[in-house]
């Protein structure tokens, strides 16, 4: 019997209708459009409005198209795994409250927490569950509402992020379609870097700590970037060093999409043309979890069964990884 891997077989996604413009920001902060655009290759991001609206609004709504486009019945779903850094609540995880909402009563859920590497960090896991032949259909979210840890006093952080999210449907194949491999790095030394100070059980919630604005993204954009832009270049590089490809067989990048800067790093150490790399940042910033699978939510139509892509990310924690999968449909 031919090898089980685990295909993406569908992809839905949703960015919430507010935009958050430069020239919108430039009312709220010492900034520009010109500095964002020549820094990060930002335009505009979305932002999620609306008194009790959360991550698992905006996560609805992209498994709800997936399940729209296949005809599934929620019933059908086995697990779904939600990748966020903003989840509804410190418990329960975000993934109960979506299959909930979508009455996915027969699917058990978790999240991950691996801040922008996390869609691929849960591509992964989820792989691990079809792979092993546990299960035949898997939901990856990947999403997050920034804006709901952003100070939007500090012009160095909350120019670069905005609210979206995107997801995937697993289910096995047997033709040599599907993720192929991936290499997943983590380096805890980094969460100095790039982190959220309070809110956790190290230190909780206290009237100190939120005058103090130590609830929102706290991070030292250059030494992030020096990390990221090595680390996700060289990761992309090595998992098709790992797997024998050059620029000419890779179809597509799908980048974390943090800093227009950090892509074409990776691009560039990759080999490929610009054609080949998805770019979305100008209308969505970064959205976290969101990148990636809002990038294959937009391509979809483009992408054709047998592409060779390869998904890179860099994130919080520190931590980055690559995924290398062969695309299993044509968008019909
Ligand atoms: O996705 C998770 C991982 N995160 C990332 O990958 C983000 C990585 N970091 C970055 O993308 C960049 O570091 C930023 C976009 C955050 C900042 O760009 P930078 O080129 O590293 O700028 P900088 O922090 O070195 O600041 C340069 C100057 C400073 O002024 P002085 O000290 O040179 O006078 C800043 O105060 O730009 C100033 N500045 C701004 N000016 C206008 C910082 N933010 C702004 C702003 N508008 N929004």
């Amino acid at each position: 019997m031919s090898k089980i891997q685990a295909a993406i077989t569908c992809v839905g996604g949703y960015v919430p209708e507010d935009k958050l413009t430069n020239f919108d920001l430039e009312k709220i902060v010492d900034t520009n459009d010109e500095w964002i655009t020549s820094r990060t290759g930002i335009k505009e991001r979305r932002i999620l409005k609306g008194e009790g609206l959360g991550t698992s609004d905006m996560a609805v709504k992209a498994v709800q198209e997936i399940l729209d486009k296949k005809g599934i019945d929620p019933m059908e779903i086995e697990l779904l795994i939600c990748a966020t850094t903003t989840p509804d609540f410190t418990f329960p995880a975000t993934a109960n409250v979506i299959t909930d909402k979508l009455g996915m009563k027969n699917a058990w859920g978790y999240d991950v927490s691996a801040a922008c590497s996390g869609f691929i960090y849960a591509l992964t896991t989820a792989s691990q569950f079809i792979e092993s032949g546990k299960h035949k259909k898997v939901i990856v979210v990947g999403g997050d509402k920034m804006s709901s840890i952003l100070n939007f006093e500090d012009r160095a952080t909350c120019i670069i992020f905005g609210d979206g999210c995107g997801a995937v449907l697993l289910e096995p194949t047997t033709d040599g379609l599907g993720i192929v491999d991936s290499i997943l790095r983590s380096d805890g030394a980094g969460r100095a870097y790039l982190h959220q100070k309070a809110g956790g059980s190290v230190k909780p919630a206290t009237v100190e700590t939120v005058m103090a604005k130590e609830h929102f993204v706290y991070q030292e954009g250059q030494t992030v970037f020096k990390f990221a832009v090595t680390n996700m270049a060289q990761v992309a590089y090595d998992i098709m060093q790992r797997n024998g490809l050059t620029g000419d067989d890779v179809t597509w990048l799908v980048p974390h999409q943090a800093n227009k800067r950090i892509i074409d790093a990776t691009r560039e150490r990759m080999g490929l043309p610009e054609e080949k790399v998805m770019i979305n940042i100008q209308r969505y910033g970064n959205t976290t979890n969101g990148t990636l699978p809002l990038c294959l939510w937009e391509w979809e139509t483009k992408l054709k069964k047998g592409d060779t892509i390869i998904l890179a990310a860099f994130g919080g924690g520190f931590t980055w990884g690559a995924t290398y999968l062969k695309w299993a449909y044509d968008c019909k």
